[in-house]
């Protein structure tokens, strides 16, 4: 007996031991900063203007090295998103060169974008990307924002699930677009890397892509890194969850129902229980 429970000690040392032990070279990256998101809580909505600054910074800074192929010219008139008119889509379409084809005489071809097309790749495959760029290799930002985010750890995770916090990934993106800073001492930085705060590992082969004034903003907007990384993260988190609005008014409309449905069930259920509960009443 005795003997059984000493293993039982060994092993939950060993345990605890081997817990705080981390493979040599790991580096825990800091915390993303938590955003004040429009679309954050069970009733908050995207905000059109944000939607419409980001997809400006995605356009003229990010589209260089970032496709968005699950993303259709025609989804950016779509209600509950940047809700540009379908002129001002097609517009937007005619500004990119798509491949089609092919041809009559078999070639591949360049045309202007049609408001139907999907946003066309900046680089024809990965091998041409990393060639570009020095061996890194720029994810599809489709669905990033749901792809990315962070462990909150305990307690946060129980408090979340009454916030309904699911802006791990705008915040986590954001927190990229900023964290570059330059390498604590005797950090090994690879030469193509760079150094951010907030990228697991730290070396990230993304160049730092945002600096103030680099966008135009016509809405007096603060042109600012900071600003751009939040426009442009929220725009992401659209393209990610383009239905959000409407799953949101959806569970708001469902919510009322069963709330009336409660009622009405139990003020049932005590009509029906009545003569159980009074029998004297309900004898004639
Ligand atoms: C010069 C090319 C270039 C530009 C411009 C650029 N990126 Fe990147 N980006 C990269 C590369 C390369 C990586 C891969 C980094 C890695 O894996 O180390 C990357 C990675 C990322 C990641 C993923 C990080 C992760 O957790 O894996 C995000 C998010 C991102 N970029 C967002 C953006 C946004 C938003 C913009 C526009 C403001 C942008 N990038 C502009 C090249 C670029």
């Amino acid at each position: 007996m005795n003997s059984r429970r000493g293993i039982l000690v060994a092993c939950a040392l060993a345990w605890l031991a081997l817990a705080g032990v981390r493979p040599a070279g790991a580096q825990e990256a800091d915390a993303p900063p938590l955003q004040h998101w429009s679309f954050a809580g069970p009733f908050g909505l995207y905000d059109t203007a944000q939607l419409q600054r980001g997809f400006k910074v995605y356009r003229e800074v990010c589209s260089t090295c970032h496709s968005l192929k699950l993303l259709a010219f025609r989804n950016l008139s779509d209600p509950g998103g940047p809700s540009f008119s379908e002129a001002q889509a097609a517009t937007i379409a005619a500004g990119f060169q798509v491949t089609d084809g092919p041809n009559d005489k078999g070639e591949m071809f360049q045309r202007p974008g049609k408001i139907s097309d999907h946003f066309p790749p900046p680089f024809a495959n990965d091998q041409a990307a990393r060639a570009a760029l020095g061996g890194g290799l720029p994810p599809d930002l489709s669905v990033i924002a749901k792809a990315r985010g962070y462990e909150r750890g305990f307690p946060w995770f129980v408090f979340d699930a009454f916030t309904e916090y699911q802006e791990g990934g705008p915040d986590y993106i954001d927190a990229i677009l900023n964290g570059y800073t330059d390498p604590p001492a005797g950090f090994a930085l690879p030469p193509s890397a760079q150094y951010n705060k907030y990228f697991p590992g730290h070396a990230i082969a993304m160049p730092k892509p945002l600096s103030d004034g680099q966008v135009e903003y016509t809405d007096g907007t603060p042109t600012t890194v900071d600003q751009y990384g939040r426009d442009v993260a929220a725009f992401l988190m659209w393209a990610a969850e383009p239905t959000l609005d409407a799953r949101k008014r959806l569970g708001f409309q469902v919510m009322i129902f069963l709330i009336v449905l409660t009622a009405l069930l139990y003020f049932t259920k005590r009509r029906v229980w009545h003569p159980v509960h009074h029998p004297l009443e309900s004898r004639p």
